[in-house]
């Protein structure tokens, strides 16, 4: 008999929480009015619409007014650079070659199309980025724009951002921080935070696709991206897509409530897995950080297996066939079945395989001990 199939791609998209469906499906049918609206649907929508703001709000400590409701990570991503940079008149982005995609390509387009200069900071073979090419590059230039996420969706290095809110700070500099792979798994506090930006995706923390939101300090305030109707106090144009934005404030509410205990859970599971395999499968080692638990995402672990015989560029594809969902880097690279821009930075062996496993609450260890029999099945020699 097949076993049930196995989830370890939560660094791609989370399963929903069923608490935050439940949340939802009433404002499908009932609550659906326009909040933009004067009469009395639109009036629920509107009061509904900010509770849920409200929340959110509260639960990073910061005020309503500076969060934003996006599509999700992505548009968050591109209103904070390419608004930072029309509304500053930014002429010099600083960011690091293992970003995600939502930021590289947008900073990629705006250096093209803008006239602005690039500084990619260096970063040396396990992703750690050069902090002191950061300072030097500042101090040179303060009005700079500085995009470095929190969280690495494929190594799962963590970045002191801490740090670069700090050093930003000094020299008066952009800071947006693409928090998306750490929103609701990481407590954030906004009031002892000095950044301008940052951005979350629902689908992340076991919400709904196609939600997110950006915070937008009010202090730094930027010009919209979406333009059209004044939603969002002029600054997202385009109708709130409420069930989501519902959904999305229930999801980080159950992701914080039980922040801490999630955290501890996981990282046992991360641990786990980790000695499992380097017990199981002879020449393994870890990319990035992400075998270093203090220094990575609790939820990711990104495995480089030793070349083999019987995989020999297949080993995520027999893994598919025996049910067990993982990635070979972000979902996008995965599909396309490109390169890691990320591995690549770190100028990661080829002839080597990897597998980015990323957990969440609803792993077990039972998973585990399948996936890890799989995969010493396959490296049998
Ligand atoms: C680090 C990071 N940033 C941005 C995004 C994009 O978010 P979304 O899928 O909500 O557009 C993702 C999603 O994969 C991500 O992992």
């Amino acid at each position: 008999m097949k076993s049930a199939p196995i989830y370890f791609d939560n660094a791609a998209t989370t399963p929903m929480d069923e608490r935050v469906l439940e949340e939802m499906l009433p404002y499908f049918k009932n609550n659906f009015g326009n909040p933009s609206s004067v009469h009395s649907h639109g009036r629920n929508a509107r009061e509904t619409l900010e509770k849920a703001r409200k929340k959110i709000a509260s639960l990073l400590n910061t005020s309503p007014g500076e969060i934003i409701f996006t599509s999700g990570g992505t548009e968050a991503d591109n209103t904070a650079i390419c608004g930072a940079i029309e509304t500053y008149g930014i002429k010099h982005i600083i960011t690091s070659p293992i970003e995600h995609h939502a930021v590289l390509h947008v900073v990629e387009h705006e250096v093209k199309e803008k006239n602005i200069r690039l500084s990619l900071l260096e970063c040396d073979a396990e992703g750690n980025l050069n902090m002191d090419q950061l300072a030097l590059l500042l101090e040179k230039e303060p009005n700079s724009l500085v995009s470095l996420m929190h969280g690495n969706n494929e190594i799962g290095n963590l970045n002191d951002i801490e740090r670069i809110a700090a050093l930003c700070k000094q020299h008066g500099s952009y800071f947006h921080s693409d928090t998306v792979q750490t929103m609701g798994h990481y407590p954030i506090d906004l009031k002892a935070l000095p950044i301008h930006s940052l951005s979350g995706s629902a689908h992340k923390f076991h919400g709904p696709k196609g939600v997110g939101f950006i915070y937008i300090n009010k202090t730094k305030k930027i010009n919209p991206l979406m333009l059209g109707g004044g939603q969002e106090r002029n600054n997202r144009g385009g109708t709130e897509n409420i069930a989501g934005i519902i959904a999305m404030a229930k999801a980080l509410e159950l992701a914080f409530d039980d922040q801490a205990s999630h955290a501890e859970e996981i990282l046992q599971l991360k641990t786990y897995l980790k000695s499992q395999i380097e017990k199981n499968i002879p020449g393994v080692t870890f990319n990035g950080l992400s075998g270093n638990l203090d220094k990575s995402l609790y939820t990711v672990l990104n495995v480089s297996f030793p070349p083999s015989e019987n995989n020999q560029g297949m080993l995520l594809f027999h893994l598919d066939l025996e049910g067990i969902s993982a990635s070979g880097g972000s979902a996008c690279s995965s599909g396309a079945r490109l390169g890691s821009h990320v591995l690549n930075a770190l100028e990661a062996d080829p002839s080597r395989e990897n597998v980015r496993f990323s957990l969440s609450r609803f792993n077990t260890k039972a998973e585990i001990d399948h996936v890890v029999k799989i995969l010493a099945g396959l490296y049998q020699a």
